[in-house]
């Protein structure tokens, strides 16, 4: 295979036409037999894949931080996941405005480059593929809610079903459940994931006023909850775990790579 070939199997798996702008092949290689696949990647990492004879690298998480020209495109998927379950267009927007702008300012901050170069000279093909798997992993949990969760199910009935996924049995962290509590009826579940990074507080604000009862997150900073939790009532939040939910994008995309032949070994990922 190549590094074309194996970053469309990612995009098939997660039903997405394009590459989106925070997945990229660095160094293009091809007869790719040997794969070391990280959550994140670093001049270690590229080392040791060079030293152990590896074909390809891949990482999970863009190298060097989350840098790219057009990232608002991937940020702005929260706008498009928040209108498929009833949040107004304008609101949506308005939602993902201010953490948007923290982050496009943040980026400068970032040696974006610094990885990549190493991989351009130690000649070692070099990709990343984010947002295609974290959308594999929103869907396996979206797949797993609705299979299971009823009109009078609770948040503990949402994390009992979450919990089937092998992925989460297997992490060292456990699922939580950041604001409400296990007893609360659960009312609509909705998996935000597959954004580029958690929508923070206002995303979550505007799901919970626009008829979200639990909502899902992977991870979320510690202040943007405090504020949930002095604001919002009988409104729901499960925080599934950052490493742990992004193996569950990630392993079906493993899986499908070694079905291809590809022998592949993990960094970071915990088994599903
Ligand atoms: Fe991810
Ligand atoms: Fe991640």
């Amino acid at each position: 295979m190549n590094t074309e070939e194996i970053m469309n199997v990612a995009l098939k798996l997660a039903g997405l036409r394009d590459v989106p702008n925070d997945s990229a092949i660095f160094v293009s290689g091809r007869g790719i037999q040997k794969v070391l696949f990280g959550i994140d990647i670093g001049v270690s990492e590229l080392m040791l894949a060079k030293k152990l004879g590896y074909d390809a690298v891949i990482s999970h998480h863009p190298p060097g931080g989350m840098v790219t020209v057009n990232f608002h495109r991937v940020f702005e998927r929260h706008v498009q996941q928040m209108v498929s379950v009833g949040v107004p267009a304008e609101e949506a927007r308005k939602a993902v405005k201010r953490k948007l702008g923290m982050l496009e300012v943040e980026m400068h901050i970032r040696n974006y480059a610094h990885i990549i170069d190493v991989a351009r000279i130690l000649g070692i093909p070099f990709m990343n593929i984010h947002t295609p798997l974290d959308e594999i992993g929103r869907r396996r949990m979206d797949e797993q809610i609705k299979k299971e969760i009823r009109d009078y199910s609770k948040v503990r009935d949402v994390v009992s079903a979450l919990k089937k996924l092998s992925e989460f049995q297997n992490a060292l962290t456990d699922i939580k459940v950041g604001l409400g509590n296990l007893e609360n009826l659960a009312g609509k579940v909705v998996v935000s994931h597959g954004a580029g990074t958690n929508g923070g507080y206002e995303v979550a604000k505007t799901y919970f006023k626009y008829g979200v009862g639990t909502l899902i997150y992977i991870h979320i900073s510690y202040g943007d909850l405090e504020k949930l939790k002095k604001e919002v009532k009988d409104k729901n939040l499960i925080i599934t775990g950052h490493i742990a939910s992004d193996s569950v994008g990630i392993n079906p995309f493993i899986k499908e790579l070694e079905n291809k032949g590809i022998d592949v070994t993990t960094i970071g990922v915990v088994k599903g």
